[in-house]
């Protein structure tokens, strides 16, 4: 992960090289987002509920996960899981631009980026998945309590429980791939995905560098042909499928 860091510190360029304005609007108005009050309650209300000594068993879900997990703080699964304020905000100023009707969050852990999404656009409906009974137990409760009635939280297998929810919902705004953080699966969420997507739809994929099976999975999702715009931004990879687009695809500083 460090030699592709170093790779992405060299190519990753800046605003002054963007030419399309697109991309530009992106760049200013998303991956630059430094927050707004709404974003700032939202950090603000996260922070003191995960400061909790509650101990929650996290395990069974997910590359990583390890089978005979002890059960942890509250405090230390949202660091090691959870959304950074950082990147909290990035996914509240894509929700505020890219959030539509539907937004769908594969993986919920804590609730932490679903507040973020939940805030950032209250006219769409978030649709987050979890596996582990214990953390959806803990984020619903956090969503009840915080007045967060545009979330909808679906337990199980995601590879179980997403098709039923697709076929219901039909079509999708805004994704954030963020559970199970290998190939297969990040592949295989994206197929199951794809028919649900229309021209505006936009995914965002965690932890594109995380593996070598990550990298693959990246590297395979952003060269299929219903992808347009591409966007690498080391921690997170974001795919655009708007035929208006040429297809190219951008490494940059975040
Ligand atoms: C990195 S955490 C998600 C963090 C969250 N999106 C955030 O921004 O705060 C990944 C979560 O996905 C869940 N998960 C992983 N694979 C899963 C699967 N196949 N089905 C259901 N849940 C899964 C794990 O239990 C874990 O809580």
């Amino acid at each position: 992960m460090l030699r592709s860091y170093f790779k992405y510190r060299i190519k990753a360029k800046g605003a002054q090289s963007i030419h399309s304005p697109f991309l530009f609007k992106l760049y200013n108005e998303v991956v630059k987002f430094k927050g707004n009050s709404v974003s700032r309650k939202c950090e603000i209300d996260i922070k003191s509920a995960l400061k909790s000594d509650v101990l929650i068993d996290a395990s069974g879900f997910g590359a990583g996960s390890r089978k005979k997990n002890k059960p942890r703080k509250v405090s230390s699964i949202a660091k090691l899981s959870g959304s950074s304020a950082r990147w909290g905000r990035f996914l509240f100023a894509m929700s505020e631009h890219f959030g539509g009707d539907t937004i769908v969050e594969l993986g919920t852990n804590l609730g932490i980026g679903t507040s973020y999404l939940s805030r950032g656009n209250q006219g769409s409906t978030v649709h987050t998945f979890e596996g582990n009974v214990a953390l959806h137990n803990f984020s619903s409760n956090y969503f009840k309590e915080n007045q967060m009635t545009n979330v909808k939280s679906h337990l199980g297998s995601i590879q179980e429980t997403l098709p039923v929810v697709l076929n219901e919902q039909n079509q999708v705004d805004l994704v954030y791939i963020d559970a199970d953080h290998t190939y297969n699966a990040t592949v295989h969420f994206f197929e199951t995905l794809k028919p649900h997507l229309k021209n505006s739809s936009v995914i965002i994929f965690d932890d594109i560098h995380w593996s070598k099976g990550m990298e693959a999975a990246w590297a395979k999702i952003v060269k299929d042909e219903a992808v347009t715009l591409s966007v690498d931004l080391f921690f997170k990879g974001i795919v655009f499928f708007d035929q208006g687009l040429t297809k190219e695809h951008f490494i940059l500083k975040h």
